[in-house]
């Protein structure tokens, strides 16, 4: 009966575009930081849309958002969703097509007159960009147990501001305990963010596994001093040794395979031409699909950090704000996936997932696996972002299928 039953893109477009004008920056992209004005902006339309669907939306205590779409036999759901917080200056699909592709699902469903076995339920986890708050992934991290709920609350900003206050703030602060409706199965629909699947001209990713990730923050402390006055050798310079643990970062990614080096953050002080840095603070960024190699980076960098330290006579520190080991999805769902595409007329591929997702955490709890669409250029976490309508539709297409026969089978 449902064979046939496509969604509708146009639909699915307006809502992408329609969220996009919340936190829209003047110079281009969307700017909605995680428990921002804007994210609560953002947050109030997806529930009122949620809402005009008939879903029953609850708010647990770290601000994740779940609503759930009944089923005749009860049960656990068929869970999808991802997030709607950005970057600094993102696009208008990361997290959102996943959130609005649920949606679009509902609303196709709810047109039609289906109604499923299981319940079906769309998810917006709270912080998952980690850009304002670390660690990244954080509402789903606390769905599914892996962070305490206080220890999440105290999270500080890059601004400052206490997560718990934020919540509160804007109006997140819900009752539900976290974690309070276990899926049967999740799947998140999500762009690519990288170039693979543009390269082979494929328009579904089969996602079965996803990097493991590494975020540390270090501090370096030197000696302010005269920038004219005062000798090369008897500098103790914290820009120069961060500029130098930098370009360590790189020659690492590029010593090991698969591996993948960012330093993003650079912050001097008391940042002025004429004096040499006291203080350095900068942020690394290691990812790579093996334990083991990821592990050699991490080790490699306390080897440069010790090296900097020695000859430039530094006091160096670092905090760990995120570490999760490369995941493995369930080969059952991302087989389904693959299914689901070629039935469709879609040609997919098996692939991994170079960026964090919420579907990273849901894991831990039960089957998961993810659907991928392409994305031009490769580019995200920048305004540019972009995936044609057609490859949204058929991404959008795959996760109706797979949560119906999910759902029913
Ligand atoms: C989160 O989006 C990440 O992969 O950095
Ligand atoms: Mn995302
Ligand atoms: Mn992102």
């Amino acid at each position: 009966m449902s064979a046939n039953l496509r969604i509708d893109i146009d639909r699915l477009m307006r809502r992408l575009r329609r969220l996009g004008e919340v936190g829209a920056r003047p110079e281009g992209g969307v700017s909605r930081l995680a428990l921002s004005d804007a994210d609560k902006q953002g947050r109030d339309l997806v529930v009122g849309w949620m809402r005009e669907l008939g879903l029953a939306v609850a708010i647990d205590a770290i601000g994740n958002i779940v609503a759930v779409r009944p089923g005749r036999g009860g049960g656990a759901p068929v869970m999808t969703g991802s997030h709607i917080d950005t970057v600094r200056a993102g696009g208008l699909y990361d997290g959102n097509l996943g959130v609005l592709g649920g949606l679009e699902v509902v609303e196709t469903l709810n047109a039609a007159g289906i109604e499923t076995a299981r319940p079906l339920a769309v998810a917006v986890f709270t912080n998952e960009e980690g850009a304002r708050f670390a660690p990244d992934m954080l509402g789903s991290l606390v769905y599914v147990g892996g962070l305490g709920l206080d220890e999440a609350l105290a999270t500080t900003a890059i601004d400052g501001a206490r997560l718990g206050e934020e919540l509160t703030r804007i109006g997140y602060a819900g009752e539900a305990t976290p974690g309070w409706l276990l899926p049967h199965a999740f799947v998140e629909l999500h762009i690519e963010q990288g170039p693979v699947l543009e390269a082979d001209g494929i328009t579904i990713g089969a996602v079965e596994n996803l990097q493991g990730i590494s975020w540390q923050e270090v501090a370096i402390a030197g000696t302010a001093n005269h920038a004219g006055t005062t000798p090369m050798r008897l500098r103790h310079d914290a820009g120069y040794a961060a500029a130098w643990v930098a370009t360590r970062v790189r020659e690492i990614a590029q010593a090991l395979p698969e591996q993948v080096g960012t330093v993003g953050v650079i912050k001097l002080e008391p940042e002025l031409i004429n004096v040499i840095a006291a203080k350095a603070t900068f942020t690394v960024d290691l990812r790579n699909t093996d334990e083991e190699r990821l592990k050699r980076a991490e080790r490699m960098l306390q080897q440069a950090l010790d090296e900097i330290a020695r000859s430039e006579g530094v006091t160096v520190s670092s905090r760990v704000l995120a570490r999760f080991e490369p995941v493995r999805f369930d080969a059952g769902i991302a087989k389904l996936i693959e299914d689901t595409a070629a039935g469709l007329g879609y040609s997919s591929r098996r692939m991994t997932s170079g960026a964090g997702h919420d579907a990273q955490m849901l894991a831990r709890v039960c089957p998961t696996a993810m659907i991928f669409t392409p994305s031009v250029a490769g580019i995200s976490h920048n305004p540019r972002e972009h995936t044609e309508p057609a490859d949204l539709e058929a991404g959008a297409n795959v996760l109706l299928h797979t949560m119906l026969e999910l759902a029913n089978g």
